[in-house]
């Protein structure tokens, strides 16, 4: 069995990330490792924050913090979020670790050694007032193409072209507002990118056929367009600095590397932040280097992401030339909008992750982002579709039927699971059933369609209502209690396995469940087939509690507090 490598996109440090963003990368890499571990697959599921560039230096600056205090809190503050969502890293790491600051000089250093760095001289915005160069986001200007006049030297965000700072048309530094900026040369190294564009390309060529067609068609279009050579290093303070002994010079201009280039690298460099806590047990390596097929590295990330993963980071990997996993499968996601229109931090619309589990509990916004995934199209979020899915599918469909069953059996016949009766054609016709249906929800889990296997659980949720309704025990126990006995068991014995199978999407819900029986060694992580069939797991005897409420329904009041809070409306 190949053992699992899965990392999520790493968040960029600066500020609190939104549903959008959670749904994009870290929750389905979650919810997919849960659920290989629980198969019994040998799991590592690596993320960290992304502390380098120019926002982390902007949103310290605005904040007053030298910008290593920043991100150690902005890190800590994530990472309270994230565990919020019951997110189950094994590690969840920083990029400015001196683990990554290792590895992306290593790899610099091979790359260069390759012959795939050069220095070139290059034209870049200076400011005499700030006393420094200003890259990328430092400067602000109008756009060259559509006018926009808060365009960032990086990229404008009205009309989302890519820009170089001396592009934009009366530019100003975005530290001090000076707009006495001159272009002076300085030297960066650049990766010679279009050396590799062979090699990349047959690498993609070789593995695109497995990957989603969101994926290989991003990569496809970028390796038609071309690599071009390009710029890794910066004049930034904080960053991976370019090291003294090769490059001696730019180190002492205090050179760092462009975020892009150590960012992805900090996957293995996280990895190894973990491993070096428990440097007996744990060993980084053995799921990066030399590992062929032995590991299956499987990367999750929002389309916007997709180049840099498919094709720029293999080109920095292929380049080095030692034998570094590369990804096997990657999983790309559209965008979530708000009412659809985009998620705005600026404009205050959209809801952000500390908001939603302040609002309700992690399992009803995991189970509704997993079901309604951006995956082959971008998704509109809508409080409407949200409230509606939580009262069906969690609240009637899932948590009626668990207080309905045991609430109940208790009443009629205390508080273990009921004994008498013999299954009959309507107990074997429901095995059946969800024997078929465990089968679907783990074929669309392996295939990472992450829709169709909320679908899948949502239809095992469902037969047990049908099996219900149709059994009636309510009536059933006027004149056959055996046959109650035995309705309500097999019912009971769905719960354990609702427990079980609905762990990856609801995690703490799922604990519940499970502990609603005193079942000796109940440790069994997944439902066999014969044991979906017989529903037997729960034998009759077993004591049993009545929990809360599982799922609290949602009142029209509910739904129009959220948008006023949030903003609900559409906007173009
Ligand atoms: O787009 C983003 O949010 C980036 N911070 C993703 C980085 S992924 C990786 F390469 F580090
Ligand atoms: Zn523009």
């Amino acid at each position: 069995m190949a053992r699992h490598l899965i990392t999520s996109a790493l968040p960029y440090i600066n500020g609190i990330k939104h549903l959008g963003n959670m749904v994009g990368s870290m929750l389905p890499a979650d919810v997919y490792s849960r659920y290989l571990r629980q198969r019994g697959h040998d799991v590592l599921y690596i993320c960290a924050t992304d502390e380098h560039g120019t926002p982390a230096e902007l949103a310290a600056k605005e904040q007053g913090l030298p910008v290593d205090e920043f991100c150690a809190q902005a890190h800590d503050a994530q990472k309270a979020v994230y565990d919020g969502f019951a997110l189950a890293f094994d590690y969840f790491g920083r990029s400015s670790s001196p683990q990554n600051v290792e590895i992306t000089q290593h790899f610099a250093r091979k790359l260069n050694e390759n012959g795939f760095v050069e220095e070139r001289a290059i034209r870049q915005v200076y400011s005499p007032t700030d006393g420094r160069f200003l890259p990328d986001r430092y400067v602000e200007g109008t756009c060259p193409h559509c006018g926009y006049d808060k365009a960032r030297g990086d990229q404008c965000e009205n009309c989302t072209r890519v820009l170089d700072p001396t592009d934009l048309i009366n530019p100003r530094s975005a530290i001090s507002g000076s707009t006495d900026l001159e272009v002076r040369e300085t030297k960066h190294l650049f990766l010679l990118q279009s050396k590799l564009q062979h090699e990349v390309e047959e690498w993609v060529a070789r593995h695109e056929a497995d990957w989603p067609q969101l994926a290989s068609s991003i990569a496809r279009k970028w390796l038609n367009e071309g690599l071009h050579d390009r710029a890794i290093t910066r004049d930034l303070d904080w960053g991976v600095p370019v090291p003294a002994d090769t490059w001696p010079d730019l180190a002492a201009e205090g050179k760092v590397f462009y975020v892009w280039f150590d960012a992805p690298i900090e996957y293995i460099g996280a990895t190894k932040e973990w491993s070096d806590l428990d440097p007996e047990n744990r060993d980084w390596k053995s799921w990066w280097y030399d590992v062929d097929d032995t590991v299956r590295y499987t990367e999750f990330m929002a389309k916007d992401n997709v180049p840099f993963h498919t094709v720029m980071f293999p080109a920095t990997e292929l380049g080095v030339r030692e034998p570094w996993k590369k990804v096997d499968y990657v999983k790309a996601f559209n965008w979530l909008t708000y009412y659809g229109g985009k998620f705005s931090t600026s404009q205050k619309r959209g809801v952000f992750t500390d908001q939603a589990l302040e609002i309700l509990p992690a399992d009803y916004w995991r189970y509704f982002l997993i079901a309604n995934a951006p995956e082959s199209d971008d998704a509109s979020f809508t409080w409407e579709h949200f409230t509606a899915t939580v009262n069906k599918d969690l609240a009637d469909t899932l948590g009626n039927f668990v207080n309905r069953v045991l609430s109940f059996s208790k009443k009629r016949f205390g508080e273990e699971v009921p004994a008498g009766g013999e299954p009959g054609p309507a107990e074997v016709a429901l095995g059946e059933e969800i024997a078929r249906l465990l089968a679907e929800y783990e074929e669309q889990m392996e295939a990472l369609q992450f829709r169709k296997a909320a679908a899948a659980l949502r239809a095992l949720w469902s037969a047990g209502n049908s099996y219900l309704e149709e059994k009636a025990p309510w009536l059933e126990i006027k004149t056959n209690k055996d046959g109650a006995a035995l309705t309500l068991r097999t019912a009971m014995n769905l719960i354990h396995l609702y427990a079980v199978v609905s762990e990856p999407f609801i995690p703490a819900t799922a604990a519940t469940m499970r502990s609603v029986f005193t079942l000796p060694d109940d440790t069994a992580p997944w439902v066999t087939e014969p044991e979906a069939k017989s529903l037997t797991s729960v034998p009759p005897g077993t004591p049993f509690t009545v929990p809360p409420v599982l799922f609290a329904k949602l009142t029209d009041e509910d739904l129009e507090t959220y948008k006023e809070r949030f903003g609900g409306e559409t906007t173009a």
